[in-house]
């Protein structure tokens, strides 16, 4: 079985990439690339790396002759990816791919998550695709916080408009695993897991997390929203951003990302690890 990654010069697309070469040939495994440069490692290890962006569904059509199962990794130019993962979906079908597995977002079809609706899009396409599929919802990679630890190490407090909300983080490399797996294994056809940790975190729990690993104290100063997009405009960040992270916030208030169901590790056979594991490995 031939299986394309894409987006395989990203880190969730290198750790899945990486998945699938403990589980097959290299030859096996295609990695769809937009710049070979960044996948010369990936071509010496005998990848076959094939230049497509998801802009070019020419490029696209070719780069997926003879692939099996296509794992679409969802693209990061956010307005224009409805239209960039549809061409990856329809090059894969036109190719004779027998399924596509897709990163979307927690409860992509039935959720105020600002980001949601590029991916209900792409699920909404891909289901009416003639298509085989399996939607991995991925809820947030704990590397988005364990990338502010240095922060809250000066500052001594994680300021967010988050609520009493719960976020219920995995590592970006056990997402990706998941994902590969699932595109490496029978018996997900059709299927939409939920993935994500075992436990879903308060932003409370977060800072004495944060506290523990960092040898300081950290604590949650809870803001409102538009506090937070003030404080982030002063800090430096234009208003479109500060805009758009006090957002996400609320919308973890609102529980958008305590999502718990467990798929996330039945598929891998093991639990997920904590939130001090992860934050700790991130440190080191
Ligand atoms: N759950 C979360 O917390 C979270 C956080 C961030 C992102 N995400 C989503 O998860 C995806 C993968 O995560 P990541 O950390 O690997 O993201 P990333 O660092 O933003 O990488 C995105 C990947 O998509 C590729 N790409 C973007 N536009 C493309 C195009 N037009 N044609 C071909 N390839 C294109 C990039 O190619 P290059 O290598 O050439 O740049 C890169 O490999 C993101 O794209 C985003 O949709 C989720």
């Amino acid at each position: 079985m031939t299986i394309a990654v894409t987006g395989a010069t990203g880190p969730f697309g290198r750790h899945a990439v990486e998945t699938l070469l403990e589980r097959m040939p290299a030859g096996d495994v295609v990695a769809i690339v937009r710049n070979p440069e960044k996948a010369t490692d990936l071509a010496g290890r005998g990848v076959d790396v094939r230049v497509a962006s998801y802009d070019d569904r020419a490029a696209l059509d070719k780069a997926l002759v003879g692939v099996d199962t296509v794992l679409l990794v969802s693209g990061n130019e956010v307005g224009k990816r409805v239209q960039q993962h549809s061409n990856v979906i329809d090059a894969a079908k036109a190719a004779g791919a027998s399924r596509v597995v897709y990163t979307s977002a927690p409860k992509a079809t039935d959720t105020d998550l600002v980001l949601a609706p590029e991916h209900a899009a792409t699920e909404e396409h891909l289901r009416s695709a003639g298509i085989g599929f399996t939607v991995v919802r991925n809820n947030w990679y704990t590397e988005n916080y364990a990338a502010r630890l240095d922060e809250w190490q000066g500052s001594g407090e994680i300021a967010a408009a988050a609520g009493a909300g719960r976020v219920a983080s995995a590592t970006r490399a056990e997402l990706a695993e998941g994902a590969a797996i699932v595109a490496a294994t029978e018996g997900h056809e059709g299927q939409v897991y939920e993935f994500g940790g075992d436990v879903a975190w308060d932003f409370e729990e977060l800072a004495a997390t944060a506290s523990a690993v960092l040898g300081r104290a950290v604590a949650y100063r809870a803001v409102e929203p538009d506090a937070l997009v003030s404080e982030l405009v002063r800090s430096g960040l234009d208003q479109g951003t500060a805009g758009f992270v006090a957002a996400l916030d609320a919308n973890i208030a609102s529980g958008a990302l305590d999502v718990v169901t467990g798929d996330l590790s039945r598929v891998l056979g093991r639990p997920t690890s904590t939130l001090e594991d992860a934050l700790r490995a991130a440190r080191a």
